[in-house]
């Protein structure tokens, strides 16, 4: 069933909600504890940390960080991490609005490829595929078909083959 929801930027007042909402999605604190360090680090954009908000109450939330692609040059680039839906709330379509509403703001904001390390049965719905695809390399072993990409615009990701360094707090 689809649920409405709006997608907004976090607020300083929403924190303690979204520290909840990511234990309760997934089940332990690590993930709330990655936010927490990433919202002190440059990687951090605000306007790229975004709830879902439904009756007032605080049920997904997204983040995208600053990350770079290191080849024989840098690119800048976006890590999706974390992504969370309140367990009441899931498959209803929230998540897909959460990355909807991300993509279009990341590319407004002039980023041009987002990358992403997750279910490889959820993301190509968005268009992510394969990073090996462009030469672009996970710095954690992961299987392949879980280490995604997408580019913003036509023929973004072509000729950016590297290594992915996130924000410190990914790799603690
Ligand atoms: C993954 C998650 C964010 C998706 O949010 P959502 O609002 O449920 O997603 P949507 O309603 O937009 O899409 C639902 C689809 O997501 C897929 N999906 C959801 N959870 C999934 C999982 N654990 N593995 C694979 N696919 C999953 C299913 O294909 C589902 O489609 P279906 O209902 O046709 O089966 C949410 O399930 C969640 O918070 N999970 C726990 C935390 C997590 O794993 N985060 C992602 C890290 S990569």
């Amino acid at each position: 069933m689809r649920k409405t929801c709006k997608i907004r930027e976090e607020e300083s007042r929403d924190m303690e909600a979204v520290l909840v909402l990511n234990q309760l999605a997934f089940g332990r604190d690590n993930e709330s504890r990655l936010v927490e360090r990433l919202r002190k680090t440059e990687a951090f954009v605000p306007e790229l940390s975004l709830v879902a908000v439904r009756q007032q109450e605080i049920v997904g939330y997204i983040l995208f960080t600053r990350i770079k692609i290191q080849g024989e040059t840098s690119h800048e680039s976006l890590a999706l991490a974390p992504m969370a839906v309140h367990p009441e709330h899931q498959r209803a379509g929230i998540g897909r609005e959460l990355i909807r509403a991300g993509l279009a703001r990341a590319e407004d904001l002039g980023f041009d490829s987002v990358i992403v390390l997750g279910h490889p049965g959820y993301y190509p719905r968005f268009g992510f595929q394969r990073a090996s695809r462009w030469g672009i390399r996970c710095p954690f072993d992961v299987p392949d078909e879980a280490f995604l990409a997408l580019g913003l615009r036509e023929g973004a990701l072509r000729g950016k083959d590297g290594t992915v360094q996130y924000a410190d707090p990914f790799y603690e």
